[in-house]
């Protein structure tokens, strides 16, 4: 496995890669790092479709809001690298924020609407961060496909919208939500959690379940404003929760529903805070 922190190295090395491999298919993973579970999931798909894998780790400073914690966001490149190692990436792509934006960037890739929800209303400018940033990965890394976890939904949309609307020649590869053993989404940020925090946190993945459970025992024309007021009384009884949204949406369109038909593709999707952490989770259905 080789570490690169340079643009112009990581395509030398693509590019060396393709020409010893004709026909080779190039799998990318992008993270901010303190991999986990989830991440390594990620790795381990691209690893099985992909002859040659690459991870990028970049904390990427134009997707944090000013009060958000892009200065506290855990790293740990040792740790990392083992990881990486271990699910058989061959380069790790780590640039520094100076190579990434040597000046501030003028050029914003901005998809539009749908970042406007859930995620997007609660941080304004994190969309526009994140696709300007897989843009520029997109760019120096040419994968053939690139993989994205569930676990950030809205995220695969926006990316799926990006990709289609500028003819991107990348496939994206949506992969499950990790969980712990008890539920909770695996995350980074979940270090952040004190003992007493991560106990009602698990309310997340709890709610969500009941949620769908009662969805699927309903069978369509359930009401949404029903599903979402359940989920967030479940919620509130947690009294270190503070919610951010519980929503109920089309998937990948993300507009509103009102009532559930079947045949219809929803996510019902939420953000909750503890303390200064917030957590995201969500669950897509079929009906
Ligand atoms: P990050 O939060 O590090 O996540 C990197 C990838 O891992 C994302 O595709 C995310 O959805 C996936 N992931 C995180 N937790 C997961 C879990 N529990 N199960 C499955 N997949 C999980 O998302 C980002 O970084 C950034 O926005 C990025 C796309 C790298 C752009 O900066």
């Amino acid at each position: 496995m080789r570490t690169i922190r340079h643009i112009q190295e990581l395509r030398e090395a693509v590019r060396q890669a393709r020409r010893e491999n004709p026909g080779l298919r190039v799998g990318f993973v992008p993270t901010m790092g303190y991999l986990h579970d989830g991440h390594a999931s990620l790795m381990e798909s691209a690893r099985e479709q992909c002859g040659f894998v690459i991870l990028s780790i970049f904390v990427n400073p134009l997707q944090f809001g000013p009060n958000e914690d892009f200065s506290r966001y855990p790293r740990n490149e040792e740790r990392d690298l083992a990881v990486a190692a271990a699910a058989g990436v061959d380069i790790v792509f780590m640039p520094s924020v100076e190579e990434m934006y040597p000046q501030p960037t003028k050029t914003i890739v901005s998809v539009s609407q749908m970042t406007e929800k859930l995620c997007g209303a609660s941080r304004p400018g994190h969309f526009d961060g994140v696709a300007t940033v897989v843009s520029k990965l997109f760019q120096i890394v040419q994968p053939d496909a690139a993989y994205f976890g569930l676990k950030d939904a809205q995220q695969i949309a926006v990316i799926e919208q990006l990709v289609h609307d500028l003819n991107m020649p990348v496939e994206i590869v949506p992969c499950p939500i990790i969980r712990e053993a008890d539920g909770l989404a695996m995350s980074s940020r979940n270090v952040y959690l004190q003992p007493e925090e991560r106990e009602q946190a698990l309310v997340l993945s709890q709610s969500l379940n009941y949620a769908g459970q009662r969805i699927r025992d309903q069978r369509g024309g359930l009401d949404a404003e029903a599903v979402t007021a359940s989920v967030r009384k479940l919620i509130e009884e947690k009294p270190l929760a503070v919610i951010d949204y519980v929503e109920l949406l089309s998937y990948p369109s993300l507009e509103a529903v009102n009532r559930i038909h079947s045949g219809d593709r929803i996510i019902i999707a939420l953000a909750i805070k503890f303390g200064k952490t917030r957590l995201i989770d969500n669950m897509i259905l079929t009906l």
